[in-house]
């Protein structure tokens, strides 16, 4: 199976579970990307896999029009529901591969991609669609969760990510995510970051594969026990519930007005 295959068999499963935590994931979302996006808000916006459009409903509110891209087309249904529902008029929404975007160059006023780049087999092709879809000018906005600089504990945290949903390709260090950012050509000009408590159970059940949760608990509960964090702050709580948290980072990087 081809690892495109595998996100949309992923995500068609997930289409629900991950819909509903969309919502719930950060709670500040919308002010985080109004605030972030300036005066490239008011334009023409992408948003690279959109998943269930949550996002894109959000910059929405304010932009000229925003095209919702995502390879899954469950997905995008549930994108479209989203903003049907919120009464949104502005969007297209558009299946492809965000490795190779089915855009011209020089498109779009604002790029935003959030929880997507550790599914690209990829990434530095990624940005670098990112950077050739954007006006000079243009901002983009990269979100996702980062793992540990320490290549151990990292290759431990994308272990067990990629046991729970094998669309899981590796989330980056953050050296290296700044790294594909500059090696595509956009100038960072902000960097922001935030740590979410994540419940094992809760975080397991958007999975919506039970057969592989039972023997990753096991796993899970056993590094906890033996100290082993994981570079993710993996432990048991007073309330015997297995923990951890995911980094964020948001990074706000603009394209050279040439
Ligand atoms: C974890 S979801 C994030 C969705 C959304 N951005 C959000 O933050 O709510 C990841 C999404 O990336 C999409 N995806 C993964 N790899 C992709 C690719 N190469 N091209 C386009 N979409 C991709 C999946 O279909 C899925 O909808």
């Amino acid at each position: 199976m081809g690892h495109l295959e595998r996100v949309r068999e992923e995500f068609t499963r997930q289409a629900d579970t991950f819909t509903v935590h969309a919502v719930k994931a950060d709670k500040k979302m919308e002010v985080r990307f109004q605030g972030a996006i300036g005066a490239a808000g008011d334009g023409n916006i992408l948003d690279v896999a959109c998943g269930p459009g949550v996002v894109t409903a959000a910059l929405a509110q304010r932009a000229a029009s925003i095209t919702a891209f995502d390879a899954t087309p469950a997905m995008l249904e549930k994108a479209r529901a989203h903003c049907e529902e919120a009464g949104l008029e502005n969007i297209i929404f558009r299946e492809g591969n965000a490795q190779a975007m089915p855009f011209d160059d020089a498109s779009f006023d604002g790029v935003v991609t959030r929880l997507a780049v550790h599914h690209f087999t990829k990434p530095q092709d990624v940005m670098n669609e990112v950077f050739r879809v954007l006006k000079p000018g243009g901002r983009a906005i990269i979100v996702d969760v980062i793992v540990s600089e320490s290549t151990e504990e990292a290759a431990l945290q994308n272990a067990i990510e990629i046991i729970r949903d094998p669309s899981h390709i590796r989330m980056l260090p953050e050296a290296e995510l700044i790294g594909s950012i500059d090696g595509s050509g956009l100038e960072i000009v902000e960097i922001a970051g935030w740590d979410a408590n994540r419940e094992f159970e809760e975080w397991t059940g958007i999975a919506n594969d039970p057969q592989r949760i039972g023997p990753l608990r096991t796993i899970c509960r056993t590094l906890a026990k033996d100290g082993r964090h994981a570079g993710f702050g993996l432990s048991i709580n007073e309330a015997d519930e297995l923990v951890f948290f995911h980094r964020w980072r948001m990074i706000v990087a603009n394209k050279p007005a040439g």
